[in-house]
């Protein structure tokens, strides 16, 4: 009964495309991306090279401004974060209230979200040096934030921010920093997880960045557009897969270590079982990001003089996949999750935080991505059209005659 006719309207022809897969719903200069090729560019920048010569809070920089910054500007970026990474001590009170076994992913996109209750100047997105102020409370208070939600998982009392500290060095003080004993931070996973931030820190139009973007797209401020976003990054086959990986590893570890067994019954899709940690919306060759972290994965491990049951399994799971018709007709290869779980593990971490981890990556994307929808002149709100299939008309019936 669906009037065909009707897919024609003022603007266009209205199409049908599953998952976007072929829908562009934004221009942007923020990420080049190149499936094929296996080639990801922030602001034209090889991701390798950023990998290799920048800091996380620089490759944020870069995003949010379009240009790497001087040692001046740099200076001025960190300096201006460190002094709000703070949170106000009513927003402790939101932890008391959640569940001790909450997962942090839940707290960490409640309470960005309730950052707009206390910051209500970031209302209004139109106005830049607001917009200046929400960038830089995000970047500064949502690893204080996450660190709060690991501590209240584990019943410890929060360690507030210090200001000598690096970034990434506060986070993991805050994270890992008991009263009795205070980390010892270790050059090697402070390093490491700089990197891991950097790999993480934008990949154009992703779910949790579409999200942002068709949020923020309605005019609702920084805070709530990434709380969204952090809420969709949450899922299983988004940000959610590292977690996923590594409780897919220790199943099959506890299974016997069989990994062909484990292959077998992806390929028969028994119970929607997939291969966490592979597959791509748009690689199809190889994740480039994924390159670089097994790479790491060894480094790291050694380093921290840790050896892991699960990279074995990880490894020997990769190589019988790859010799696999099923995934090579699929073109389906490790993608950034498949082995950042085994170094967050190795770092301390719990499996519950490994989805936070990739969101403070990802935030710098978030920002650079909402900032460029609203500076874009005619921007419209995000509205997609449907196809619909009900039925097209019916007379209502009375409920005693129904
Ligand atoms: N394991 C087994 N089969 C898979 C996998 C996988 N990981 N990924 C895709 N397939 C299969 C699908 O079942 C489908 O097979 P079919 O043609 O027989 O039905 C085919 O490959 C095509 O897959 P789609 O689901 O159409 O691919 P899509 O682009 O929609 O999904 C996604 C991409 C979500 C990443 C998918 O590959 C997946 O679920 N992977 C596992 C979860 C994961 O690792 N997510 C992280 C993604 S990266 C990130 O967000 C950082």
């Amino acid at each position: 009964g669906f009037d065909v006719s009707k897919l024609r309207n003022q603007t266009g022809l209205v199409t049908l495309d599953s998952g976007y897969g072929n829908t562009a719903a934004y221009k942007s200069a923020i990420t080049y991306l190149d499936g094929e090729e296996g080639i990801l560019r922030y602001r034209g920048y090889p991701i390798e090279q950023l990998a290799e010569g920048s800091s996380f809070l620089e490759t944020a920089y870069l995003l949010i401004n379009g240009e790497l910054p001087t040692g001046d500007e740099l200076s001025a970026f960190q300096n201006e974060i460190t002094q709000h990474t703070l949170l106000h001590e009513d927003v402790k009170r939101f932890y008391d209230g959640f569940p001790r076994d909450a997962h942090p992913m839940a707290m960490l996109s409640s309470v960005v979200s309730a950052l707009s209750t206390f910051y209500q100047d970031s209302h209004n997105p139109f106005h830049e040096n607001q917009r200046h102020l929400s960038t830089i409370r995000l970047l500064a208070k949502v690893p204080t934030i996450a660190a709060y939600a690991y501590k209240k998982s584990i019943g410890h009392p929060v360690v507030y921010p210090r200001n000598d500290l690096g970034y990434v060095e506060n986070f993991l003080r805050m994270t890992f920093s008991v009263p009795a004993a205070e980390y010892e931070l270790n050059p090697v996973v402070v390093d490491a997880l700089d990197k891991l931030l950097i790999l993480h820190a934008d990949h154009e139009q992703n779910c949790s960045t579409s999200t942002v973007r068709l949020v923020g797209s309605s005019q609702a401020n920084m805070f709530a557009s990434i709380s969204a976003g952090i809420s969709a990054l949450w899922g299983p086959l988004h940000g959610g897969a590292n977690q996923s990986v590594l409780e897919m590893l220790e199943g099959i570890r506890n299974s016997g270590g069989d990994v062909d067994t484990f292959i077998r019954k992806v390929k028969n899709k028994e119970d929607g079982v997939k291969l966490m940690g592979f597959g791509h919306r748009v690689y199809k060759n190889f994740d480039p990001r994924a390159k670089i972290i097994k790479a790491h994965a060894h480094e790291v491990l050694a380093a921290l003089g840790k050896s892991d049951e699960l990279l074995d399994i990880a490894l020997k799971l990769e190589e019988h996949a790859l010799a696999d018709d099923y995934f090579v007709e699929r073109k389906l290869y490790p993608n950034v999750d498949f082995y950042t779980g085994l170094i967050y593990r190795a770092m301390g971490f719990p499996t519950e935080m490994f989805t936070v981890l990739f969101a403070l990556g990802r935030l710098p994307g978030w920002i650079a991505q909402w900032h460029e929808m609203i500076k874009e002149p005619g921007s419209r709100i995000g509205r997609p059209r449907q196809i619909y299939t009900g039925v097209v008309q019916r007379d209502f019936v009375e409920l005693e005659k129904r």
